[in-house]
C-alpha cells in the first residue's frame, strides 16, 4: 500500500530529525535487535558491528529514503546495490518484519515524546514500503539465480599464493554439477563458523576469473592485525581472510551463495558496444576487473581495454605475471602499473610502469583513458578513497557519471 499525501508531508519533515539522529536510532536498534533474536548474529557482519559501518550504512539509507520519499527513482541504484547484497545473503522476507519491529522501536526510544503517533505511523508505513519493493526485487534475485537459492557446499579444490598477502581459491560443488555463469565483476558470500565468536559469519568475494562451469575462483587479501591503541579493544586480524588462509586447506568444505552484484560488463549477448574498457584498481581491488579482463580476452573482445592498477609494493602485488602475459598476447589490451617501493629486481616496464602513486594525470588521455570516446566504460575498485580520488578525476575531465562504476568492499 502507498502512503498517503500527509504521510508523504510528515515523512519529508523528518528529514532533519533522521539527520540528526539517524545514526543513534541504528546504533540502538542493532543492539536490541542483536541482544534479544540471537540467531540474527549469524546473518551480520559482526565487524560491521563493531566499527558501525552497518549502523551507518543503513542511517544514511533512511535519510536519503526520507529525503526521496515521493522520487524513489532516486534511490534505485542504491536499493539495487542492498538486494544484491540481501539476496546473497538469502535474507528472509520474514525477517523484514523483525527489522521493523525493533527499528521503530529504536526510533520510541531514541525519539521519546517526540516520536508523535502520526510520525510513527508515517514511518511504519514508510517502512513497509520499502520493505515490499525489496522483498520483490530480492524474490525476482533469486528466481533469476536458476533455483540457487540458498547456501550451498563446496570444496576448496586448489589454493594458490599469489602475493605475499593474496591467496586464491578454487571452489567446486559438493554436488559436481555444472556451475552456473555469472558477469565478470560479480562476487559470492562465503560462510563459515568462527571460532570464538561462536556464530556463523558470511563475507562477499568477487569472482577473479572468467565463469567455467567447474569452479569459481576467488583471491582473498590477509587482513593485517589490527592494533587500536588500546588495551581492551574489540579488535581482531579479520575473522574470514583470516581463516582462509591459515586454517583452511584444499578438501576443505565452505558454504557459497549464488554469484550476485550489480559491478559487472554486460557480456551476455552479442557485444551491444565496442567501446574501450578502463580497469582501474588498487591492491586487492584488481579482482572483479580481473575476472573482466579475463572474459573479454578469453571470448575474443576486440574492444579496447586498460588495465590500471596501483600496488604498494612488489611483494603484495598480485597477477603481475599473468596481466603482463595477456597484454604482450592481446594487442587491444595496455596495462600502467604504478608500483609505490618496487623492490630491486623489479624490471621498470615491464612488472611495472610507474614508480610511486597512482596518478591518472600521467597516463594518455586519449590513447590510455579514452576521455572523449563516449562509449568508455570505468570500473573502479579499491580503498575508498582511491575510488572518490580516481572518480574525482574523471568527473573532472568531463566523464559522465552513469558511465563510471565503483565496487566497495565494505558496507554502505
Ligand atoms: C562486493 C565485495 C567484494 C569483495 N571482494 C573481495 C575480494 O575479491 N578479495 C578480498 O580479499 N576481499 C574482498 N572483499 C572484502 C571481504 O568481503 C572481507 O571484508 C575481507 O576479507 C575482510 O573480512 P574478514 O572477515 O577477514 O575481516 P573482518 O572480520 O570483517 O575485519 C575487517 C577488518 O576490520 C578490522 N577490525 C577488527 N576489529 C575491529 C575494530 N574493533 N574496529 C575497527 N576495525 C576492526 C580487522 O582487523 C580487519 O582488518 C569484498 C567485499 C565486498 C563487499
Ligand atoms: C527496509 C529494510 C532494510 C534496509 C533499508 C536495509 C539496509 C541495508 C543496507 C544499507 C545495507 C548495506 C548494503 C551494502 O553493503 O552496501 C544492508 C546490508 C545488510 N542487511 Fe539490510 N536492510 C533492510 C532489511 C534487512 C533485513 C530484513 C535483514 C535480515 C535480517 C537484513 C540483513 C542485512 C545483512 C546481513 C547485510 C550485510 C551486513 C554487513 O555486511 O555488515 N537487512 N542492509
Amino acid at each position: 500500500m502507498s502512503l498517503t499525501t500527509e504521510q508523504v508531508l510528515v515523512i519529508r519533515a523528518t528529514v532533519p530529525v533522521v539527520q540528526e539522529y539517524g545514526n543513534a536510532i541504528t546504533v540502538r536498534f542493532y543492539e536490541n535487535m542483536l541482544r534479544e533474536v540471537q540467531d540474527l548474529n549469524n546473518v551480520f557482519n559482526k565487524t560491521n558491528q563493531i566499527n558501525g559501518h552497518q549502523a551507518d550504512a543503513l542511517a544514511k539509507v533512511l535519510c536519503a529514503y526520507a529525503n526521496h520519499i515521493d522520487d524513489l527513482g532516486a534511490l534505485s541504484p542504491a536499493v539495487e546495490r542492498i538486494c544484491q547484497k540481501h539476496a546473497s545473503l538469502y535474507v528472509k522476507p520474514g525477517q523484514y518484519e523483525i527489522v521493523g519491529a525493533y527499528l521503530l522501536q529504536a526510533m520510541k526510544e531514541i525519539l521519546g515524546d517526540a516520536l508523535t503517533i502520526e510520525i510513527h505511523d508515517a514511518w511504519a508505513a514508510a517502512y513497509q514500503q520499502l520493505a515490499n519493493l525489496m522483498i520483490s526485487r530480492e524474490a525476482q534475485l533469486l528466481k533469476e539465480a536458476d533455483d540457487w537459492s540458498n547456501w550451498r557446499d563446496f570444496q576448496i579444490a586448489a589454493k594458490v599464493r599469489e602475493s605475499s598477502e593474496i591467496t586464491s581459491f578454487h571452489l567446486t560443488p559438493l554436488d559436481k554439477q555444472p556451475l552456473p555463469g555469472f558477469l565478470p565483476g560479480q562476487y559470492i558470500s562465503i560462510r563459515m563458523p568462527v571460532p570464538g565468536f561462536h556464530y556463523l559469519q558470511a563475507r562477499q568475494y568477487s569472482l577473479s576469473d572468467m565463469p567455467r562451469a567447474d569452479y569459481y575462483r576467488i583471491s582473498v587479501k590477509k587482513e593485517p592485525v589490527l592494533n587500536l591503541g588500546q588495551p581492551n579493544a574489540k579488535a581482531h586480524p579479520g575473522y574470514l581472510s583470516n581463516i582462509l588462509h591459515v586454517e583452511k586447506s584444499v578438501g576443505d568444505i565452505l558454504q557459497v551463495s549464488h554469484p550476485a552484484g550489480e559491478y559487472f560488463l554486460d557480456l551476455r549477448q552479442k557485444e551491444l558496444s565496442d567501446g574501450p574498457v578502463v580497469l582501474i584498481s588498487a591492491g586487492v581491488g584488481l579482482t572483479p576487473n580481473l575476472s573482466i579482463l579475463n572474459t573479454m580476452t578469453a571470448k575474443g573482445s576486440k574492444r579496447k581495454i586498460s588495465w590500471v592498477h596501483a600496488t604498494r609494493n612488489s611483494s603484495v602485488q598480485a597477477f603481475g605475471n599473468h596481466i603482463q602475459k595477456l597484454a604482450n598476447e592481446h594487442a587491444d589490451v595496455r596495462t600502467h602499473v604504478f608500483n609505490k617501493e618496487p623492490s630491486e629486481e623489479a624490471r621498470q616496464g615491464v612488472d611495472y610502469h610507474f614508480k610511486g602513486r597512482m596518478s591518472l594525470q600521467k597516463l594518455h588521455t586519449e590513447h590510455d583513458l579514452f576521455i572523449n570516446d563516449t562509449r568508455a566504460l570505468y570500473y573502479i575498485c579499491g580503498p575508498e578513497k582511491f575510488m572518490a580520488d580516481m572518480h574525482n578525476v574523471l568527473r573532472n575531465w568531463g566523464v559522465d557519471g552513469e558511465r563510471i562504476k565503483l565496487e566497495v568492499f565494505g558496507t554502505g
